[in-house]
């Protein structure tokens, strides 16, 4: 949640801080704000409801000169989003100004304290109240600003990744962290800090990932320096990006939803490249070859995740039970991490996250890890808080996923996860080779079998014009594929704002089919597996109550032809892999019916993409 950028160096900062602010809109996008230090060491602030390009419309007439700033977009938390809210908060003085992704828990007891001390306060955010206090340490004890930083960071509870600048050191930038991201790149000359590296992929490949109690001091001309809010130095660690900036183009889709979708077959050669051979059932996964003993010995296995990562541990607890015949649990990471679970070392537990961010799901992490149980992440953004956290794991590699609406981080979550179950059946000898080997088959196929399905784009664009203005959709499903209905539903709800439900199939008569009639469609996912007969049964009482079905076949299903409104043809698949195809229609369908009703499907309203709050 919200997104900031800081940049210290030779070129205009304004520009590169916007671009840096569309790059990070993914995060939150209610409102955004820029400060930038003038030539003449004056701290000009702007800030506004709205999007980035709303911002950038605020400062069309404005002095933008400057070549040191900091700037916010935002995702509000504490306070409605308007421009008073609106980051870069400053304070009392306006030296002083400071963005801030995170939550101040213990902000109330802060202000009253600084109240007391007769400081006023404008906005009604927890981050102002950061600002304010780090101005009265400096003021009031005469300490320079990184020990105003520190001692006000030592104050806080709750969860922060701020950058701050001040008048009076018109040269310098601070960044600190905790539980909230923060890189900072290194460039010739020129410094850059952002919530995650897309911001500077195109000037530097050099990154430092900041770690938790962790400030970034970075001066004009001098070398980037690290201390904790201890005031122990710390370790200046540069990695070198893999990340390029093609990655982070629409690449001449309308939208990154749009060629995220269409990347699948590319995404998903990556994730199993150098994992799967050309031949042969094997699958190699470092990440539990490291780990042999542990994973060989586990006694169950725990997945935390949330959103779409989590319909994506559903699908992983078929497939971990049904191949390495391990008991398997899967718990939102919000709920486990306060249900004083029971937990000691002869358990896995699995984190699955996109962002690697993910708040309730880093929370789930450490308090698992304190009970003595082992972590293995399943994460797409390398160097995150969760694959740092984490004993082990695998990344699934499909490249920065921008669109709100995740769509090929959730295939691949499944690749690996169907990977991840192969290895541990293999490992403790509860899959025969055969059966290995028809899986592997099917994954290494996945990428032409994914291109296939995405030729049902045109029919379901022309088949969305039905669906735009109904209320309400059901999705149904069965085993491996009633996770895939769960998610059908979500994508067409975060889009669309059309409110779905998934439901596993058989479950439709204790409930859901009271609801059905004309105007509410459903959504069956029905692929030639065993459930087949059942699952047309279950059209047929849909059918009988006057609704109409869409439903995801297998390509030559006369059956279902006949009864179904629509049909929508997937190639033959095994039943294992049938999620990760059956997803490709199920993601058009959302886009199209979302695109139809006028929707902006890239940042639908009130989401954010890495949620970093609780
Ligand atoms: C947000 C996003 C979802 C995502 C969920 C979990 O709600 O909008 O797309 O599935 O967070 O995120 P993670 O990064 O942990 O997978």
């Amino acid at each position: 949640m919200c997104g900031i950028v800081g940049y210290i160096g030779h070129r205009p900062a304004y520009p590169i801080l916007i671009k840096g602010l569309h790059r990070l809109e993914y995060r939150g996008y209610d409102s955004a704000g820029v400060a930038l230090m003038t030539p003449e060491g004056k701290l000009n602030i702007y800030k506004t409801r709205g999007k980035v390009e709303d911002l950038e419309r605020f400062c069309e007439s404005k002095d933008v000169t400057g070549t040191l700033g900091i700037a916010h977009t935002r995702w509000a938390t504490h306070g409605e989003p308007n421009d008073i809210n609106a980051h870069p908060h400053y304070s009392a003085s306006g030296k002083i100004a400071l963005v801030h992704n995170g939550t101040i828990e213990n902000y109330n007891v802060l202000k009253e304290a600084l109240e007391m001390h007769g400081c006023t306060f404008k906005s009604e955010t927890d981050t102002e109240v950061l600002v304010q206090l780090i101005e009265y340490i400096k003021e009031s004890t005469g300490c320079t600003l990184v020990d105003a930083v520190r001692e006000a960071l030592k104050e806080v509870v709750g969860a922060y990744a701020i950058a701050v600048i001040d008048t009076e050191n018109p040269d310098t930038v601070i960044g600190a962290r905790k539980s909230s991201p923060l890189v900072i790149g290194v460039g010739d000359g020129e410094t850059f800090l952002a919530s995650d590296a897309t911001p500077i992929v195109e000037f530097t490949d050099k990154v430092v990932y900041l770690n938790d109690d962790e400030i970034a001091i970075i001066r004009r001309g001098e070398p980037l320096q690290i201390i904790t809010t201890d005031n122990v130095p710390g370790e200046v660690d540069i990695k070198t990006l893999k990340m390029s900036v093609e990655q982070l183009e629409k690449g001449g889709y309308p939208h990154f939803m749009l060629k995220e979708i269409f990347e699948q077959p590319r995404t998903i050669h990556d994730c199993i490249r150098g994992r799967i051979g050309n031949t042969g059932s094997e699958v190699t996964l470092s990440g539990v070859i490291e780990h042999k003993d542990k994973f060989m010995n586990a006694r169950r296995m725990i997945i935390v995740a949330c959103g779409t990562s989590w319909h994506a541990g559903l699908i992983g607890k078929r497939l971990i039970q049904e191949i390495a015949r391990i008991p398997v649990e899967v718990e939102y990471a919000s709920e486990f991490r306060y249900s004083n679970p029971i937990l000691d070392e002869r358990d896995i537990v699995i984190a699955i996250s996109q962002s690697g961010e993910t708040a309730d799901t880093l929370a789930a992490i450490q308090m698992a890890r304190k009970c003595g149980a082992f972590v293995y992440g399943v994460c797409n953004v390398v160097g995150s808080s969760i694959a740092r956290a984490t004993d082990s794991g695998t990344y699934i590699h499909v490249g920065p996923e921008i669109g709100v609406a995740s769509t090929k981080a959730f295939t691949g979550q499944v690749t690996v996860l169907t990977m991840f179950a192969l290895a541990l059946g293999t490992l403790r000898g509860t899959i025969d080779r055969e059966t290995a080997a028809k899986v592997t088959g099917a994954l290494r196929n996945l990428p032409a079998l994914i291109k296939q399905t995405l030729k049902l784009n045109d029919t379901i664009e022309k088949l969305s014009s039905t669906y735009t203005y109904v209320h309400n959709f059901l999705y149904l499903g069965r085993g491996y594929n009633y996770p895939s209905a769960l998610e059908g539903a979500l994508k067409l709800k975060e889009i669309s704002y059309i409110h779905a439900e998934g439901y596993p199939a058989a479950e439709m008569k204790h409930g859901p089919i009271a609801l059905i009639d004309r105007e509410m469609p459903t959504v069956v996912i029905a692929p030639n597996d065993g459930m087949h007969e059942k699952i047309v049964s279950n059209i047929q009482q849909v059918k009988a109550r006057g609704g109409s079905v869409i439903a995801v076949v297998t390509k030559g299903d006369t059956t279902i032809a006949e009864i179904a409104d629509h049909i929508l043809e997937i190639p033959e698949v095994p039943d294992i892999i049938s999620p990760i195809i059956v997803s490709i229609p199920l993601q058009l369908l959302a886009y199209h019916v979302a695109i139809k009703k006028g929707c902006n499907v890239d940042m639908p309203r009130n989401l954010a993409k890495s949620v970093t709050v609780e």
